[in-house]
């Protein structure tokens, strides 16, 4: 049976759905029930899916997420924080207040669902993955507070993992490079404007990358993968594993190839 936060649209509606063929229960969790709703209608198992509407940066909605899972299932093998917001600026111009959001929404939402979790998946040496991004692991120009609060998450995640392996609770991160979808390159405009320094191809996923879009089936798929294999961390496209090495061993070669990756262009 699998938690799966922020599912009722985007990466985590799709990870919900492939978690539903391969056989697992899903609970899906978003602030909205409509939203909700239709999700889980265009979902169409309706036994094998329950819905918890609920703000995962509070206790107490981490809490009744769970609570959810337990309730309609009786049990809980796994949980996904998906929840999570990039962002767009100069990191000189990230206010306190921006970053504190950005935190609240990819580090709190995680750690608050996993401690509240906790109880349960040891009961059943079950699994924590942790929606990352490129912007765990590399810094990029123009992401405003994503990479600081990002970083915070892959930090938190090996420090769980290692911290909760005696007790048989495996915790993952998964990285994704942009992905597919419709409002791609939309999203953050207006949040490129309010910047005259920050160029517009900023709008573009991943801040103006020159990597291509990841379909979203292939990140679910990934997490399955990280859930059946217990995997500690996964990186797509995986050949960007090769580029993260690289600027471990060499920051001065990995700032370089960033810069390459990343357009400054308007
Ligand atoms: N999109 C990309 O290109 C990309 C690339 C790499 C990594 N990621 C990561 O993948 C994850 C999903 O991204 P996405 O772009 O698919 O997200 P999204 O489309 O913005 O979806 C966010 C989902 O989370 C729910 N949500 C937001 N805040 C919540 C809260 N406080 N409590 C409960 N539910 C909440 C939203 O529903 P309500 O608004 O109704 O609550 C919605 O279902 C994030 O962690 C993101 O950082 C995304």
């Amino acid at each position: 049976m699998a938690l799966v936060t922020g599912s009722s649209s985007g990466l985590g509606l799709v990870i919900a759905r492939t978690f539903l063929d391969a056989g697992y229960r899903v609970v899906i969790a978003g602030r909205d029930t409509s939203r909700l709703d239709a999700a889980k209608a265009s979902l169409g198992h309706d036994p094998c899916v329950a819905t918890a509407c609920c703000d995962v940066t509070k206790q107490q909605g981490a809490e009744h997420a769970v609570q959810t899972a337990t309730s309609q299932f009786n049990r809980l093998d796994v949980l996904v924080n998906c929840v999570g917001t990039s962002d767009r600026g100069l990191a000189e111009n990230l206010t306190l207040e921006r970053l504190d959001e950005l935190i609240q929404q990819n580090v709190h939402t995680a750690l608050l669902c996993s401690v509240a979790a906790i109880p349960q998946l040891e009961i059943r040496e079950g699994v924590i993955i942790n929606i990352g991004s490129l912007a765990s692991k590399v810094g990029a120009r123009y992401l405003g507070g994503y990479v600081t609060a990002k970083h915070a998450l892959a930090g938190l995640t090996q420090q769980m993992r290692l911290e909760l392996k005696p007790r048989g609770i495996h915790v993952g991160l998964v990285n994704p490079g942009p992905i597919r979808r419709e409002d791609a390159g939309s999203r953050y405009q207006s949040r490129v404007e309010q910047d005259s320094n920050v160029p517009a191809a900023a709008a573009k996923p991943g801040g103006g990358t020159k990597i291509k879009g990841l379909p979203p089936e292939t990140v679910a798929t990934a997490v399955l993968q990280c859930v059946r294999y217990r995997r500690p961390d996964m990186v797509l496209p995986r050949y960007l594993r090769l580029l993260i090495a690289v600027g471990h061993i060499s920051p001065r070669l990995g700032d370089w190839l960033l810069l390459k990756f990343t357009s400054s262009k308007a």
